[in-house]
């Protein structure tokens, strides 16, 4: 029998997993040095979690299924609606803000392509329970530091969404309605939103695109009443200018979800074809009250996990290479069982440090090129004539010298 892993999924070999870790590491390090602590929320869900307001988009693209007791439960498509439940239950009692992060595979039945999976990892942050301009540039802070901290070139649009809204709804439309044309604005499809828009001013504004001066020319388009919107919006864009992150406004941005009720951000990244948005966040205040918890701020982001890897690779940085600390020889079948002795013994007293224990027998040259092959700082020769006085042969990889050593000094001369 044979099996063919199923459409938008993917197998991860060694290789690709070290450089999986790695980057992980690296994003999660960087939510750590936030004060964010690390959630975990059920592969699974009650379907209608996702159907109250994360918009058709998610909806439509969900991996539904009924159990065996006709629950209709669903693969997670993404992690704010869920993290937003756990919260509405336990914030109550919690001190805030409440700082979160996760890193783990989210679902959608979507046709796969390029940078589009049905499987997917998402590494996203929420803070819950502020509603300042200091909470919405501390988010997109994390965001633009994790890519600074991979080295990886983008793009960063930042816009508040209450702008479009307070638009929307000076020239009448409901709120149903104004979701509806966010999302055709997010699907580009401005025919369909000039079908329901007539308010000229409404395209100016998603015309506009730059720094402060877009933000400004709002406040000339809409006049005073949008002023209490955009301090605010001016508030988080200076916070960001003052450490530094680059971004442009771009009031034509709007995002999938329906969440969002201010700011929000995407990140592009050049050459990565269809799928180029390798994040995107913004501010949902009113998803943990309609989950039944108290009326609670919150702002977040995510990462798409394998499109930040696929931005590295095509920019050439280096992904990050698995690494082994001393790879022990056995030269002969006679001396195996003491190899396997030693390694365990280093594995122990270097704490931490990679061993690896060589199982197939070869001659030593070739078992050095093993080592070598997997870039070992140090090889450990176990031989006959050598154990013969409990000692062993240690050789520095790198500078290729070698020392004869009891076998009780090996692990203090390994650097
Ligand atoms: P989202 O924009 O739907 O937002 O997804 C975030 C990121 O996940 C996208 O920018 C993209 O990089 C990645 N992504 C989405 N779908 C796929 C797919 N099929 N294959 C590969 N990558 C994909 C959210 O999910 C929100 N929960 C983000 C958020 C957190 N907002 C506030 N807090």
């Amino acid at each position: 029998m044979k099996f063919e892993r199923p459409r938008g999924t993917r197998d991860f070999l060694p290789d690709e997993m070290m450089s999986r870790k790695s980057v992980e590491s690296r994003i999660t390090g960087v939510f750590d040095s936030f004060g964010y602590q690390q959630v975990l929320t059920p592969v699974f869900e009650h379907t209608e979690l996702f159907h109250a307001k994360s918009g058709q988009e998610i909806s439509q693209h969900m991996y539904v299924f009924d159990d065996k007791g006709g629950r209709s439960l669903c693969l997670r498509p993404e992690a704010t609606a869920s993290i937003a439940r756990m919260l509405a239950s336990g914030l109550k009692t919690m001190p805030k803000p409440v700082k979160v992060y996760y890193s783990c595979p989210m679902y959608r039945y979507e046709e796969p392509q390029k940078g589009r999976y049905r499987e997917f990892w998402q590494a996203g942050v929420e803070l819950v329970g502020m509603d300042s301009h200091e909470s919405d540039a501390e988010v997109v802070l994390i965001a633009s530091e994790c890519l600074r901290t991979l080295g990886v070139e983008h793009k960063l649009r930042v816009s508040d969404l209450r702008v479009l809204k307070h638009v929307l709804a000076a020239s009448g439309l409901k709120e149903s309605e104004q979701d509806s044309v966010i999302h055709l604005l997010d699907k580009g499809d401005i025919e369909g939103v000039k079908a329901k828009v007539r308010d000229e001013s409404f395209f100016k504004i998603i015309g506009l695109k730059g720094g402060l001066d877009a933000v400004e020319a709002v406040e000339k388009i809409v006049g005073e009443k949008i002023k209490t919107i955009t301090s605010g919006f001016k508030g988080i864009l200076a916070l960001l200018d003052s450490v530094g992150v680059a971004y442009t406004v771009d009031f034509s941005m709007a995002r999938g979800l329906d969440y969002y009720t201010g700011m929000v951000f995407d990140v592009k990244v050049d050459g990565l074809g269809a799928q180029d948005q390798v994040c995107g966040g913004g501010r949902y205040d009113r998803l943990i009250g309609l989950f039944g918890g108290p009326d609670t701020p919150a702002v977040g982001f995510a990462f798409g996990f394998d499109r930040v890897l696929e931005s590295m690779h095509l920019q050439g940085i280096d992904l990050g290479r698995s690494s082994v600390d001393v790879y022990v020889i056995a030269v002969d079948d006679n001396v195996g069982d003491k190899a396997f002795e030693i390694s365990s013994m280093l594995r122990r007293s270097l704490g931490g440090r990679v061993v690896v224990h060589g199982l197939a027998r070869k001659k030593l040259s070739k078992a050095l090129e093993v080592a070598s092959n997997m870039s070992a700082s140090y090889a450990v020769i176990v031989g006959s004539k050598e154990l013969e006085d409990g000692s062993v042969i240690l050789k520095d990889m790198s500078s290729g010298s070698q020392e004869k050593l009891a076998i009780a000094d090996i692990a203090s001369r390994i650097k």
